[in-house]
C-alpha cells in the first residue's frame, strides 16, 4: 500500500527542489484528462507547454481555453483540430496539413521557444454525433473492411498529430481535452500512450477518476465497445491532486489541510486498486500535489503568462480588483518544474 507520508515527504523536497524526478517511463505525447471540467486540464497543459521545449500543444476542447491562452484570436484561424479530424469521418473533405501555429507569434512569453499549438474551433461541440454516426455506418461493412475503417477513425488523431510533429520538427506533444469522453476525447485517449488525469481536492473529482478508471478497464464501456486491431488502451502516468491547500498550524506547516488529506487518501486507494492500469507498479510514483494556484493563477490566466515567470508580490489589476501573486508561487513553480522534469 502507498504511505501517505512518503508523498508528504516527497512533495517537501519538491518545494525545497531536491527531489529526484519520479522514476516513471518517458512517452512522447500526454493527454491531459479527466472526466469533470473545471479541475485544471487546461491550465496543467498551458503551464506544462511552457516548461516543455520543443513542444506541440493540441487543443482537443471545444471551449478552447487552452487555444486563448496561445492566442486570443485563435478562432479567427484557418484550420483547427477539427479540420485535421473531419476528413476521417465525412469523407469528401480534404485532409488538413501544417496546421500547428507557432506560440510565439502571439504570445510574447513563448519567445525563443520552439513550441507550436493546434486550435480548438467551437465546430468540436458537435463532432460526438459525427463521430457516432460514421461509427454507426461501418457498422454496414463486415470483417476485415470495417475493423480497417474502425482503426483508421479511432487513430485519425494520432496519425494527425505524428504529421504535425514532424512538419514543425518537436517531439513532445501535450493533448488538452474536454470533460467529456464523448468525441475528441475519444480519439484522445487512442492518440496517446499516456494520461495525466488531473483531480481536484473534491468529491465530485474523486467520482470522476473513479469513472475514468471504469471506462479504461470495464469492457462494456464506451471506450472499450470499440476497439482498434491492436487493442490499444492507454496508462496513466500521473494523477495530479490539483487544488491542495496546507494546514496553517504552527509547526505543521508541511501537513495537508483535512480536506487535501481525505481526497489524497481516497486517490491512493483507487491508484493502488487500479494499479495494473499505471504505468509502473508502484503507487507512489503516480500520485503528485499541485497547490492551489490562488492568486497566481488568476493572474497567469488574465494575461496569458505562465506560472513559471510570475513572482511573488507581483500584482495586476483583473476586472477592477487588485490580485497579487502569493509567496506560495515558487512552491508550485517547483512543483509544476518536478512533473516536467518526471514526465520527458
Ligand atoms: N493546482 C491547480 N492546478 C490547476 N488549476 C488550478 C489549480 N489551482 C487553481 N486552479 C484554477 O482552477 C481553474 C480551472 O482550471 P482549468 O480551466 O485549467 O480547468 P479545466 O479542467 O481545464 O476546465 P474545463 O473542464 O472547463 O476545460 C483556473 O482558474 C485555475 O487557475
Ligand atoms: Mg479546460
Amino acid at each position: 500500500m502507498c504511505n501517505i507520508d512518503h508523498l508528504l515527504s516527497r512533495q517537501h523536497a519538491i518545494a525545497e527542489q531536491c527531489a529526484e524526478p519520479l522514476p516513471i517511463p518517458k512517452f512522447n505525447t500526454y493527454c491531459i484528462c479527466n472526466l469533470r471540467g473545471g479541475i485544471g486540464k487546461t491550465s496543467l497543459s498551458f503551464n506544462l507547454s511552457y516548461l516543455a521545449d520543443n513542444v506541440l500543444a493540441v487543443d482537443t476542447c471545444p471551449q478552447g481555453n487552452l487555444s486563448y491562452f496561445y492566442n486570443p484570436n485563435y478562432f479567427n484561424s484557418r484550420t483547427s483540430t477539427y479540420d485535421m479530424l473531419l476528413p476521417y469521418f465525412m469523407p469528401g473533405f480534404g485532409k488538413a496539413s501544417h496546421v500547428a501555429q507557432r506560440i510565439e507569434a502571439t504570445n510574447h512569453f513563448f519567445n525563443g521557444h520552439n513550441a507550436f499549438y493546434i486550435p480548438s474551433t467551437d465546430m468540436l461541440y458537435n463532432f460526438a454525433s459525427t463521430m457516432s454516426f460514421a461509427f454507426s455506418q461501418a457498422s454496414a461493412l463486415t470483417g476485415a473492411q470495417q475493423q480497417q475503417l474502425i482503426d483508421t477513425m479511432l487513430f485519425s488523431l494520432r496519425s494527425e498529430i505524428r504529421r504535425e510533429l514532424a512538419e514543425t520538427s518537436t517531439q513532445k506533444c501535450l493533448i488538452d481535452t474536454s470533460p467529456f469522453f464523448a468525441g475528441a476525447t475519444h480519439l484522445a485517449w487512442h492518440a496517446t500512450d499516456a494520461l495525466i488525469v488531473p483531480v481536484r481536492t473534491d468529491q465530485q473529482s474523486i467520482n470522476s477518476l473513479s469513472l475514468l478508471l471504469q471506462s479504461l478497464s470495464n469492457p462494456a464501456s464506451p471506450f472499450l465497445r470499440i476497439m482498434p486491431s491492436n487493442n490499444h488502451i492507454p496508462k496513466i502516468q500521473l494523477v495530479v491532486l490539483t487544488h491542495c491547500g496546507w494546514s496553517t498550524r504552527a509547526g505543521a506547516r508541511h501537513q495537508p489541510n483535512q480536506q487535501t488529506r481525505v481526497y489524497l487518501e481516497q486517490v491512493r486507494d483507487l491508484v493502488a486498486r487500479y494499479i495494473t492500469h499505471f504505468t509502473t507498479s508502484i503507487p507512489e510514483n503516480h500520485i503528485v500535489l499541485l497547490d492551489d494556484f490562488l492568486g497566481s493563477g488568476r493572474i497567469s490566466t488574465a494575461q496569458s503568462k505562465p506560472i513559471n515567470l510570475l513572482t511573488a508580490g507581483e500584482s495586476a489589476t483583473i476586472q477592477r480588483v487588485r490580485v497579487e501573486v502569493n509567496s506560495s508561487v515558487e512552491k508550485i513553480k517547483n512543483q509544476l518544474l518536478f512533473i516536467n522534469n518526471s514526465i520527458w
